[in-house]
């Protein structure tokens, strides 16, 4: 029998996104046409119907914000309508372990008629900014949302992405969506009263993203964390401000904006610190675990001689001077069957990759390499040495033997450094 024919047809779709990402103080001062000229960008001339959703911990600390951004909103009513009572959104992990508030967003969106024009303007944390724009991502299948992120690791790494994300069934962002914002507008001023250890832990992900991409940052970062833990606000803002453009950068540069393929360069460090999230109930930090889950990885880049022991030492140092822990009794715990719990990271993140399992690392510091494989083995030697550090300081780490380290490569393979 003669096969079918075959009749194919090619669909080749480009779709290009620019948004925005802009660094201030006083957005919400009346006097200030910023939002108003953001959300009118496009000059549709029109006038532009937005609902707010408020972190409910950015409302306990700034109580008089609604009253300033309605009457920003006021101000500028030829071009801005508010769209029904502000929404609070309770802030943290909480908003976006369940499926709860997404659900709550995306009814109270329907009850305001936002169309897709209408904009949902979202201030608040990183986790409030992936709910709401999980829900805002959902509705007429993806309404225009500009961000206000409001902690340092919202300003310096999720506020600048094109991510959304919403926990469920035991792993972190099991549900999420791609959908570049609108607009993206960072106000310092929100840091300026922000709970210490949020405006810590916003430092590991540039430490993350130096490590990989910029060994200048790095150095910089190391040399200023004392200050950055003293809450100096104009290196805090340089931080923020390098660690985004880098984050941006790749986005636009890296080849795979939509992570189609199995490496994730920046989340370097995360297929750990997303297991101790969850296995500590998200009493971690998303910043302090990603502390310690570069910490680990660096740990192990040593271990295969991919950096150097100072490199190394300056990473801990690092940390321990901006306030960010490398150590957590969790990384030692062990599951029901014995096995060491922290593994399973590892296959939850090849999963939620998909293909191979790709890690990068470290190669020298400020570039990177990825590994394919990584033996439990190492894992176990990451883990002691790291608990080593944390009792007796970086200056009394025990070397690795020098053959181990140059023949590691070669049992573990790298592809090219990129
Ligand atoms: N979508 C992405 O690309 C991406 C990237 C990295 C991280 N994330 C996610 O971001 C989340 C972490 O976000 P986060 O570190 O910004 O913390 P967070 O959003 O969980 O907020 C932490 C706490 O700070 C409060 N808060 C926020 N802004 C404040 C302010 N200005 N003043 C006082 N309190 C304030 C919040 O109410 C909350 O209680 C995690 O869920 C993580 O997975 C997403
Ligand atoms: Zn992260």
């Amino acid at each position: 029998m003669r096969p079918a024919p075959v009749i194919r047809l090619t669909q080749r779709l480009s779709v290009p996104f620019d948004y925005p990402v802009v660094f201030t103080r006083g957005l919400f001062e009346p006097a200030n046409s910023l939002l108003a000229d953001t959300l009118d960008r496009l000059h549709e001339g029109r006038r532009h119907r937005l609902m707010v959703c408020l972190d409910a911990g950015v409302l306990r600390t700034y109580p008089e914000l609604p009253r300033r951004l309605t009457a920003t909103i006021r101000a500028h009513r030829d071009r801005l309508e508010l769209a029904g009572p502000i929404v609070t959104v309770v802030g943290g992990e909480r908003s976006k372990d369940n499926l709860n508030t997404a659900t709550r967003l995306v009814r109270a969106m329907q009850a305001r008629r936002l169309c897709r024009h209408s904009v949902v303007l979202v201030v608040g944390g990183g986790s409030v900014l992936d709910v709401a724009g999980f829900a805002a991502s959902l509705v007429h299948r993806g309404l225009r949302v500009v961000r206000v992120p409001t902690t340092v690791a919202a300003q310096d790494d999720v506020g600048v992405g094109v991510k959304t994300g919403v926990d469920a069934f035991g792993a972190k962002n099991f549900l999420g969506t791609f959908a570049p914002p609108f607009a993206v507008l960072n106000d310092f001023d929100f840091l300026d009263r922000l709970p210490h250890r949020e405006w810590v832990a916003g430092l590991s992900e540039a430490f993350k993203v130096a490590l990989i991409k910029d060994k200048p940052f790095f150095i910089w970062l190391c040399r200023n964390a004392a200050l950055l833990n003293a809450r100096d606000r104009a290196a805090m803002e340089q931080a923020v401000v390098r660690c985004a453009k880098l984050h941006l950068d790749h986005i636009r540069t890296g080849g795979d904006p939509f992570e189609t393929g199995s490496a994730r360069p920046l989340d370097f460090g995360h297929w750990s610190a997303h297991q101790l999230e969850v296995m500590s109930g998200y009493r971690l930090r998303h910043g302090e675990a990603v502390a310690m889950g570069i910490a680990l990885d660096m740990v192990i880049a040593w271990r295969l001689g991919f950096v150097g022991e100072s490199d190394l030492a300056a990473l801990l140092d690092g940390l321990r001077a901006s306030g960010l822990p490398a150590w957590t009794p969790l990384l030692e715990s062990r599951a029901r069957n014995g096995k060491l719990a922290i593994l399973n990271g590892l296959e939850s993140f090849r999963e939620h990759l998909g293909g191979e399992l790709t890690l990068s690392l470290p190669c020298p510091v400020g570039r990177r390499t990825e590994i394919h494989e990584l033996p439990k083995a190492l894992v176990v030697t990451a883990i002691r040495e790291l608990q080593v550090h944390n009792g007796l300081g970086a200056a009394r780490l025990p070397a690795p033997a020098g053959t181990r380290r140059r023949s590691a490569p070669e049992r573990w393979p790298t592809s090219a450094i990129v």
